[in-house]
Parts: structure tokens; C-alpha cells; sequence
């Protein structure tokens, strides 16, 4: 064969195989056998290796190219990757429905339903129509590169499909948005965003194989994906032979409805639901009721599912109403994930052990015998305090049923007190921590809804696994944010006896690390440079580092905000503390409790010569709100949350999220929700956006 020869046979095998990639994986079509189907790919690849210069960056053979990473590089992107509320059963669906229908009154809500698969977010970038880019979520803002394992899935075509201009008009879209579709295709970035995921068939398959081999077993099929895109070698990835599902199309074709996301990505090649051809996976629905009947169908049928799938997505079809509901923390208002009830399972529990967290709380923690709850085998269960020990009225030998929804740990939902055969033992915390043998103390802790409830806690402060997880704490991303020191390096340290607590992070030197095994020369380095990096550290951040009972990152701006200094936050008495919006007497007290220790003062002192501690910018404006306690609500047309926050800050005031007797004032947008109705209730001052503006000036 000439070279010209095989130029035109190679261009033809990678239209054919790509055609056969789309008819399977978008179309859903099997046309072709997986035998008949690799005979192509050989054909290709030996004609490649023969003309190598004929190799082009989209040809099928390139899916598995690039040379195993030393670590991912990090990609921003281009608008947040959110998450999702979460929704369980009619009732908290109905309730959603309600919230963003009091938010938008006039408007006629049509929904788009579709499964919500259990795998890893992924973003894809396509440049003049090539794959250029793919990230996995990261933090929501940043994310990591995995381009190359992104590349391995088949399902992901590496150039986009070019649909004609007629094919479009045929899909309902417009003049203008095919216009821009088209020219975007061309010469500019289309960004879209969907689910990675490992098929159930896949993930017996491969722990078929490495039970044979004697590998260590994949957990479940959404840790399957998650773990093989986070391969640096991508060839281990493309042997996970993972799938992907296109939820959403970030860039702006000026699309009025969700589902046109999805038939765009059809037509562009992406596999997605869509009503047409997936019409069981994906359907419109015009009112609540259909919701409600598609996702009871899929719940009475998950099991069929040729992947796991954990609930049902419900968007609010019209786009343009996306403005008006906005986001809430970081979960749009406009979609809901839908869950499906927990699955259960019956098994005996043979033993409760005991976990430490970063306060010293001991947790009790149900030792299972293995067994499997939807699909996933699971040998612990949680127990949460001993008062939901005694609710249970569980005993070490009990048979219980377990419920998994959709978390890792399960949670034991009744004990079968029939089957007991009266050799099952009752379980007491012990008075001395089985991690160090300090004293077990009883504290109060508050409980989210229920109230108050007794937690037990290690008091011994030297305690190895109290510090371990208080060092954890204090290196992690919302406290001193100090890379390179996980939780292997930070036990590594401590049983070297090179660090006690977290001023002792800030007496280490390269030599003290270089020796370590875990470290190479290099990684030394960096660890030393992020600890310096630390040094100079926002206050907020400082204070939500110490690990103090009951105070996490909010607390802590809060805090932050409103004392300015770590010498003022000190000496605050609880009193001081308790006047804050969002500081109610248990936290009060355990913040004052935290700085009247000796122990704690001596750390602080010593923390606070290793670190400089940037206080807020003392601010300029009129301290109008001294000691006030501000709520916000409805919609400002004005300015933005954030903005009305800070303005509030600024001027000595406090910002709460809800009403209370503590309230000293509360602001009240368009269409204001049940926090106007409380503060009428309480007598609180209410103003207008406009009366609060002025007051700004
Ligand atoms: S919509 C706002 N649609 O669920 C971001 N997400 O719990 C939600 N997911 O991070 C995007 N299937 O990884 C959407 N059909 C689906 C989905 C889906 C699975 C995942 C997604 C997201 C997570 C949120």
C-alpha cells in the first residue's frame, strides 16, 4: 500500500469507528459487535504505525497517549460547578415547589426529569470542536486536570459532531442560537458538564478480575470511577472502561429551556438524555404530579438501571427564570436532586467501637457483620451518641436492619428484638478513652434539631488520635490551608515524635523532613514552603484552625468580624460572645472555656509568634449598626447579598440568618419570606430597601 493509499483508509476507519461511537453510545444503537468493532481499531492503529505522520491528535488510537503524571494540574473554571439540594420524599419536593413558586409568583413552572447518576462530575472543554480540556469539580472553583483520563472514555468524543444547519432547525432551535452554535464550533470553546461513571456490568467485571489477581476490590461503581479518573496513569484509567452522561451545556447558545441542553449535546455527539430516543431516562413534565409518578417509577425500577443511580433530577425547564431564583450557598434554586428512600438489609451487629473526632468526641460505631445494602457491601454502621443507643434499645449480638441512603456509613433503623437468644451484651461508653486511657468526660453538645444531647469526650488534650485529627484540622483548606501535609505525613510526624501539637508544624525544617520515607527532597520543600506560606494568615481562618468545640469556618467570620483581634477575642467574657447574632450560650461558653485554659493560652502564644494574623481592614465608615444584629431578607434590587453584608460589617453590625428576640433590625426586600412574618411577630423593626440604603449613606 502507498502512503496515499493509506491516507484515505485510515480517514475512513476513523469516520467508521467514530460513527459506530455514536450510533452505540448516543444513539444507544448496537449495530456492530465489541469483536468486530476492535478488528477496526487494530486495523487502524497498524496502519498508524506504519505511517506515523498520518497520526492525528482525534484519531481513536490517541485515546490512550500520554505519559503517566507526577500529580494533576489545577484548571479554574469558567463559572462555578455547583451542587444540589437534596430532597426526600413528596413532601420536601412539595415544599421546593412551593419555595421558588413564592419567589416567582406569576410564572408557570414545566419541569425536565432525569436520573441522577452516581459517579464524578466531570467538565469537558472543546476547542474549534476538539477535546482541549477535561477537570473534575475540585472545590466547585478550582479543579483538576485529567485531560488524559478524561480521553480513555469512549463515550466522550474527541472531536464534536458538526450538526448541519437543517438537522438543528429540525430540533426546534432558532436562527440565531444555530448561528451561534455553528460559528462557536468553528472557532471557538464549548464547554459541557456531566456525570463519569462506571456500568454495574463493568464494575463486576473488573472485581471478577482482581479477585482472581488478588487485587484489592472496588468498593462500589461510583468509587470505581471516581478512583480511576484520579489515576496519574492513565492507562490504568482506560482499562476501568468507564462511560459519561452529558448533563449540562455551560456555554450560551441563548437556549430557553433545560432539555435543549440535552438535545444540543446529542446533536454535538455527547451521549445525554432526551426524551426522544431515551424517553425512560429523561422525561418533561408539565406539573408536580409527573414528578412524582417518574420518580416513583424509577424508584420501583432502579435495579434494571444498567448504572447506579441514586434519585431523579428535577430542573426548571425555563431557563430565563434562572436569574430570578438564583443560587443558595452552592446549590441553584432552580433543580433539586430528587433521592430515592435508602435501601435496606438485615445483619448482626457484632461489635460497637468507639471513633475520635478533632473535639475528642467519642462516637460509637456498629461493627457489622458484612453485608450487602443496594449493592454495596458495608461492615459499619453509625451510631451517633449513646442516647441513640439506648432509642434503639441495641445490644452487641442484636440483629438489626440497616439503611444505606446513598452515604457511605449506613444507619441502623430497628433492632430485631425477636431473634435475640439472650446472649447479646448491653454496651456502656467507658470512663477511659480506649485510645489513650485519659479520662472520659460527659459534656453537653448541641444536637442541630433535637436540641441539647450528652456527648463523651477524651480529656486527655495529649491524646494521639485527638491531635491527629486536631492536626488534620488545623492544615486543612478552611483553617491554615497548608498543602502537602496529609493525614499519612501528619501520623508519620507525630510518631516520629517531630510534631505534638500545631505550633510544633511551624518548628519544622527541611532536615526534619528530608529523612522521613515519605518524603523526597523536593516534596520536603514544598511542605516547608506551604507551612511558610501560612504564616500570614486571616484571622477568620486562624480562629476556625484552633479547633475550638462548636466553632467552624462561619463562627469563626463571625467572630473574625466582630472582634477584630485575637487579643480582644481572648478575653471576651461569655457574655461578649453570646451577644452575637449567631452565638447562642453552649457555643459562648465553650469559646470561653477554650481560652481560659492554660494549656490553650500557652498554644495560642505560641502559635501567635510563628504566625502573623492579618486583622480586618479597620473600616472608615460610621459604626451606625454598633452591636446590631441585622437580618436579611427578600430580594434587593440595589445591590447584591454579598454587597449588603459587608456594608453592614463595615458599619459595625452583624449579619443573622434567621429572627430572633436577639434581632435588632430587619431588612426586607421584594417579596420577603417568612422572616418578615417573624419579625412582625416579635415586635422586631422592620425597614424597606430604600430606608436602608439611605441609612448606608
Ligand atoms: S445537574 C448544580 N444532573 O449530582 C450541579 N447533576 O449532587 C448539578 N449528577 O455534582 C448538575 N446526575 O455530579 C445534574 N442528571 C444530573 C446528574 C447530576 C448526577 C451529580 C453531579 C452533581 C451532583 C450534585
Amino acid at each position: 500500500m502507498i502512503k496515499q493509499e493509506a491516507k484515505k483508509r485510515i480517514d475512513k476507519l476513523k469516520e467508521e469507528i467514530n460513527f459506530h461511537r455514536y450510533q452505540y453510545h448516543v444513539l444507544d444503537k448496537l449495530d456492530m459487535s465489541d469483536a468486530a468493532f476492535d478488528s477496526l481499531k487494530n486495523e487502524l492503529e497498524e496502519l498508524e504505525l506504519r505511517w506515523p505522520d498520518l497520526v492525528t491528535p482525534d484519531s481513536p488510537t490517541q485515546r490512550v497517549g500520554g505519559q503517566a503524571l507526577d500529580k494533576f494540574k489545577k484548571i479554574t473554571h469558567s463559572e462555578p460547578m455547583l451542587s444540589l439540594n437534596d430532597a426526600f420524599g413528596e413532601e420536601e419536593i412539595k415544599a421546593w415547589v412551593e419555595r421558588v413558586q413564592k419567589l416567582a409568583p406569576r410564572a408557570q413552572f414545566s419541569y425536565f426529569c432525569e436520573l441522577k447518576l452516581d459517579g464524578l462530575a466531570v467538565a469537558l472543554i472543546y476547542e474549534k470542536g476538539a477535546l482541549a480540556r477535561g477537570a473534575t469539580r475540585g472545590d466547585g472553583k478550582v479543579g483538576e486536570d485529567i485531560t488524559q483520563n478524561i480521553k480513555t472514555i469512549e463515550a466522550i468524543p474527541l472531536a464534536l459532531r458538526i450538526p448541519s444547519e437543517s438537522e438543528l432547525k429540525k430540533e426546534g432551535f432558532g436562527e440565531h442560537q444555530i448561528k451561534k452554535i455553528l460559528s462557536t464550533l468553528k472557532s471557538g470553546a464549548i464547554e459541557v458538564r456531566g456525570e463519569a461513571i462506571m456500568t454495574k456490568r463493568v464494575f463486576e467485571q473488573l472485581n471478577k478480575k482482581y479477585k482472581k489477581e488478588g487485587r484489592p476490590l472496588l468498593a462500589n461503581s461510583r468509587n470505581g470511577a471516581a478512583g480511576s479518573l484520579r489515576q496519574l496513569d492513565p492507562k490504568i484509567t482506560a482499562e476501568r472502561m468507564l462511560s459519561f452522561f452529558t448533563y449540562s451545556v455551560v456555554t450560551d447558545f441563548g437556549l430557553e429551556r433545560h432539555e435543549q441542553e440535552h438535545i444540543l449535546a446529542r446533536a454535538l455527539g455527547l451521549p445525554s438524555f432526551n426524551h426522544d430516543s431515551r424517553k425512560k431516562y429523561a422525561q418533561r413534565c408539565a406539573n408536580l404530579e409527573e414528578v412524582i409518578k417518574f420518580h416513583a417509577f424509577w424508584a420501583k425500577h432502579r435495579d434494571e438501571l444498567p448504572f447506579g443511580c441514586d434519585g431523579v433530577v428535577v430542573v426548571i425547564d425555563d431557563v430565563a427564570l434562572r436569574a430570578k431564583l438564583g443560587v443558595v450557598g452552592k446549590a441553584p434554586r432552580w433543580m433539586q436532586a430528587y433521592k430515592f428512600s435508602g435501601e435496606e438489609a438485615t445483619t448482626i451487629v457484632e461489635d460497637i467501637i468507639l471513633q475520635i473526632g478533632r473535639t475528642g468526641i467519642l462516637t460509637p460505631v456498629a461493627v457489622l457483620r458484612p453485608v450487602s445494602v443496594g449493592g454495596v457491601t458495608v461492615s459499619r454502621a453509625s451510631l451517633h451518641n449513646e442516647d441513640e443507643i439506648r432509642r434503639l434499645d441495641l445490644k452487641i449480638g442484636d440483629t438489626v436492619i440497616v439503611q444505606r441512603a446513598g452515604d457511605v456509613i449506613p444507619d441502623i433503623l430497628r433492632v430485631l428484638s425477636k431473634l435475640r437468644t439472650g446472649k447479646e451484651r448491653e454496651f456502656h461508653m467507658p470512663k477511659i478513652c480506649p485510645m489513650c486511657g485519659g479520662k472520659v468526660e460527659k459534656r453537653a453538645v448541641s444536637a442541630g434539631k433535637e436540641g441539647k444531647s450528652v456527648g463523651h469526650f477524651c480529656a486527655n488534650k495529649n491524646c494521639f488520635a485527638v491531635n491527629r485529627r486536631q492536626l488534620g484540622h488545623f492544615v486543612s483548606k478552611s483553617a491554615m490551608d497548608i498543602e502537602g501535609l496529609g493525614p499519612k505525613i501528619i501520623d508519620q510526624l507525630m510518631k516520629e515524635g517531630l510534631v505534638r501539637d500545631s505550633a510544633d508544624i511551624y518548628d519544622l525544617k527541611e532536615g526534619d523532613l528530608t529523612p522521613l520515607a515519605r518524603f523526597a527532597a523536593k516534596s520536603a520543600k514544598n511542605v516547608i514552603e506551604s507551612i511558610d506560606k501560612s504564616r500570614q494568615a486571616p484571622i477568620a481562618r486562624f480562629i476556625n484552625a484552633l479547633g475550638i468545640l462548636h466553632v467552624g469556618e462561619e463562627t469563626a467570620i463571625d467572630l473574625a468580624d466582630h472582634f477584630g483581634s485575637m487579643e480582644k477575642l481572648s478575653e471576651a467574657s461569655e457574655e461578649d460572645l453570646s451577644a452575637l447574632a449567631n452565638v447562642g450560650p453552649v457555643v459562648a461558653q465553650s469559646i470561653a472555656q477554650w481560652f481560659s485554659e492554660a494549656k490553650n493560652q500557652k498554644l495560642l502564644a505560641r502559635l501567635l509568634k510563628a504566625v502573623k494574623i492579618k486583622e480586618p481592614k479597620v473600616s472608615k465608615k460610621k459604626q451606625i449598626f454598633k452591636n446590631m444584629a441585622l437580618v436579611l431578607t427578600g430580594e434587593l434590587a440595589g445591590l447584591s447579598r454579598d454587597q449588603a453584608k459587608a456594608a453592614i460589617r463595615e458599619r459595625g453590625g452583624d449579619v443573622a440568618s434567621s429572627v430572633s428576640v436577639k434581632t435588632s433590625l430587619v431588612v426586607a426586600g421584594a417579596e420577603p419570606g417568612s422572616k418578615h412574618d417573624k419579625a412582625k411577630e416579635l415586635g422586631v423593626k422592620i425597614i424597606g430597601e430604600e430606608e436602608f440604603l439611605k441609612l448606608l449613606k
